[in-house]
C-alpha cells in the first residue's frame, strides 16, 4: 500500500520499477542457451517504455483489493504480450521500423529471423506466467482468466486488429471501421489488463461492468492518441520514428478527422471513462490518473 495517496507521479515510477523487477526475474537467463535468442527476449522487454499495461493491471488491482504477488504476475503477462507485439509490429513485413523505445528495433539489433522467434517466445511465456501458479482462489476462474487474454490477442483481438491495419493500408476507411480497428490492434490488450488485474481480486458483477467500460474508453483512447503523437510529436521524444503514419499512408484518427478532432474525440473518451468510475471511491483513484496519463501524454 502506498502511503502517500496524492501522488501519482510517485506511485508510476514504484510500479514502473516492480515490473521491471518482475519481468527481469521472468525472462529466462541470457547465459542459457539459446542465447542469442534469450538475449533478444531481453532486448525487447528491459529497459523501456512505458509500461501502461501493467500500471492498469496494478491500478485495477488496487480498485479490487487484489493480492499485489497475483497482479505481478498479471502485469507482467500483458507487458510480454506487448513487448512481442512491438517486435513484430516493427518487422520489415508489417510497419518496417528502426527505431523503438529509443534504440534500434528488435530485428536491427539482431536479424529479422531472432526477432520473430522473440515474439513467438515472448507470447508463450506470457501464458506460463499466467498458468504457472494461483491466480485465484478458484482454479476455473484462472483458466477463465488465461482464456481471456488468449482472446483478446488472437485472430478476434489484437492480432486481428494487425490484419485490419495492414489490409487497410492506403484504403478509405469508414469512422466505425477504423474503430473497429483500433479496438482490436491495440483496444482489446488493454482491456484484458484492466479486467485480469481486477479479476486477481474482489470485484462484484457490477464492479466488474464498471471497469470493463472504463477498459474499452482507455483502449480507445490509447490508440487514438497514439495517432495523434505520430502526427504531430518528433521521433526524439517518441523513441520511434514519428509521421511514418502519413508516409505508409495508414488509416488513422489523424488521416480521417485530422490531428485537432481526434485529441477532442480522446478527451471524449477521457470524460467516459472517468464517468465509468462514478460508481467506485478512492479505490479507483489510480486508474482516474491513469486515463488522465493515457489521454494528455506527450509520448
Ligand atoms: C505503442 O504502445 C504501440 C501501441 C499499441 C499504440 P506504447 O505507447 O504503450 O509503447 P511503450 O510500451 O510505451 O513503448
Ligand atoms: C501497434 O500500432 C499496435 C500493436 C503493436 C498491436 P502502431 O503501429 O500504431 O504502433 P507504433 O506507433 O508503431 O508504436
Ligand atoms: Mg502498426
Ligand atoms: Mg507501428
Ligand atoms: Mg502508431
Amino acid at each position: 500500500m502506498e502511503t502517500n495517496r496524492t501522488d501519482f507521479a510517485g506511485w508510476m515510477q514504484a510500479r514502473q520499477r516492480d515490473i521491471e523487477a518482475v519481468l527481469e526475474a521472468i525472462l529466462p537467463d541470457p547465459g542459457r542457451s539459446p542465447a542469442r535468442l534469450h538475449e533478444a527476449m531481453r532486448y525487447a522487454v528491459l529497459g523501456g517504455g512505458k509500461r501502461v499495461r501493467p500500471l492498469l493491471a496494478y491500478a485495477a488491482g488496487e480498485a479490487a483489493r487484489a493480492e499485489r504477488a497475483r497482479v505481478d504476475r498479471v502485469a507482467a503477462a500483458v507487458e510480454l504480450v506487448h513487448a512481442y507485439s512491438l517486435v513484430h509490429d516493427d518487422l520489415p513485413c508489417m510497419d518496417d521500423d528502426v527505431l523503438r523505445r529509443g534504440r534500434p528495433t528488435c530485428h536491427v539489433a539482431y536479424d529479422e529471423a531472432t526477432a520473430l522467434l522473440a515474439g513467438d517466445a515472448l507470447q508463450s511465456l506470457a501464458f506460463d506466467v499466467l498458468a504457472g501458479q494461483a491466480l485465484c482462489v478458484n482454479p476455473a476462474e484462472q483458466v477463465e482468466m488465461i482464456a481471456l487474454l488468449a482472446c483478446a490477442i488472437g485472430s478476434r483481438g489484437m492480432a486481428g486488429g494487425q490484419a485490419i491495419d495492414l489490409a487497410s493500408t492506403g484504403q478509405e476507411l469508414s469512422l466505425p471501421e477504423l474503430e473497429n480497428m483500433h479496438i482490436h490492434k491495440t483496444g482489446e490488450l488493454i482491456r484484458a489488463s484492466v479486467v485480469l488485474g481486477a479479476r486477481c481480486g474482489d470485484c462484484d458483477g457490477g464492479s466488474a461492468a464498471a471497469l470493463d467500460r472504463f477498459a474499452r474508453c482507455a483502449g480507445l483512447a490509447f490508440q487514438v492518441v497514439d495517432d495523434v503523437l505520430d502526427a504531430e510529436s518528433d521521433s526524439e521524444t517518441l523513441g520511434k520514428t514519428a509521421g511514418k503514419d502519413a508516409r505508409q499512408n495508414k488509416a488513422t484518427y489523424v488521416s480521417i478527422m485530422g490531428a485537432a478532432q481526434a485529441r477532442r474525440f480522446a478527451e471524449d473518451l477521457r470524460v467516459d471513462a472517468l464517468q465509468a468510475l462514478l460508481p467506485f471511491g478512492a479505490e479507483a483513484a489510480r486508474l482516474r490518473e491513469l486515463i488522465d496519463f493515457i489521454v494528455l501524454r506527450r509520448h
